[in-house]
């Protein structure tokens, strides 16, 4: 990791936290519950989808002051999906950011209702946490986009066919599509988001959609990867989870070694969308490096 891309992350890792948590803190509502939202949203995670936000920002050469609302928005969609993933219904896994999961601490209903609640919470802040510079009609359209990124269009759509897909063969082309989904799609809001607060133009944000396709399904591919050949101590979460649910992955499709062939063919894929866009480009190029090589 280059230095640069080191101190990006980590100084805005920190400030998206700081956020984060202080705005959770004090909303007025049931302790327990606050406690069981704070729990997840603390126990760890490497913030990628606000993080996303604020590079688009940067990368633009704009303030980034606005991208961390909505940063916090997607890491609660985000949030909210893993604890409802975990949930013994779906992936009924037990270990997630290095602790127990949330329903294994606060039960399974409590669980639920920290999902839901983090979801609808979540549209709060782009309603009421964005500066007045930013119009109205803009923030509208990042609503729209977030509503399409994280429901049944998006990720919860997403998510419903990964779960069908379990125990059958399925098309490359159809995992494509779950995987575009159910984690891409978070990803493409962070990006579109971005380069909304950004001013950027219409065409460009085609192009980066499209940059965001690539990262989204490279993510997910790396994603399975690390499920099968990951260190639990590093991931924070069970590995063998998706062999054990006899998941679609692309491992499972491609072979591991084909797997990480078409997880590079997508980075380079979104590599090159990038050379083509006037904004800067290494902190993108770094991001993409990040997303193919992780260990975590
Ligand atoms: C995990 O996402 C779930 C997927 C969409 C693959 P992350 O790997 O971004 O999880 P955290 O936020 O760092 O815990
Ligand atoms: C789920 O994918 C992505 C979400 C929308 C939560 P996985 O089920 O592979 O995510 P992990 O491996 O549990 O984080
Ligand atoms: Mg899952
Ligand atoms: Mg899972
Ligand atoms: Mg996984």
């Amino acid at each position: 990791m280059t230095n640069n891309l080191n101190e990006f992350l980590t100084t805005r890792k920190q400030a998206i936290e700081d956020y984060l948590f202080t705005y959770v803190q004090e909303l007025q509502i049931p302790e327990e519950l606050k406690s069981s939202m704070l729990y997840s949203l603390k126990a760890g995670g490497k913030r990628l989808r606000p993080v996303l936000v604020l590079a688009l920002l940067n990368a633009y050469g704009k303030r980034e002051k606005d991208g961390i609302p909505v940063g916090c928005a997607v890491e609660m969609i985000h949030t909210y999906s893993l604890i409802h993933d975990d949930l013994p219904c779906m992936d009924d896994d037990d270990l997630r950011r290095g602790k127990p999961t949330n329903h294994k601490v606060y039960g399974e209903a409590t669980a639920v209702l920290a999902g839901d609640a983090l979801l609808t919470e979540s549209f709060r802040l782009i309603t009421s946490q964005l500066s007045d510079d930013v119009p109205a009609d803009q923030k509208l359209r990042i609503i729209d986009e977030l509503v399409k990124s994280a429901g049944a269009l998006g990720m919860v759509g997403g998510q419903f066919d990964d779960m069908e897909a379990e125990q059958k063969y399925i098309p490359l082309a159809e995992l494509e599509s779950i995987h575009a989904r159910k984690t891409g799609k978070l990803l493409t809001f962070s990006v579109a988001a971005g380069a909304m607060l950004a001013g950027a133009s219409a065409d460009d944000i085609e192009k980066l959609r499209e940059f965001s396709y690539h990262i989204g399904i490279a993510f997910q591919i790396r994603d399975d990867i690390l499920d099968l050949e990951g260190s639990e101590e590093l991931i924070g979460k069970r590995v063998g989870s998706d062999t054990a649910n006899d998941k679609s992955t692309y491992p499972s499709l491609l072979t591991l070694s084909g797997a990480k062939e078409k997880l590079n063919e997508h980075i380079t894929r979104a590599k090159e969308i990038v050379s083509n866009l006037e904004l800067e480009q290494q902190l993108l190029h770094d991001l993409c490096d990040l997303i193919a090589s992780r260990d975590h």
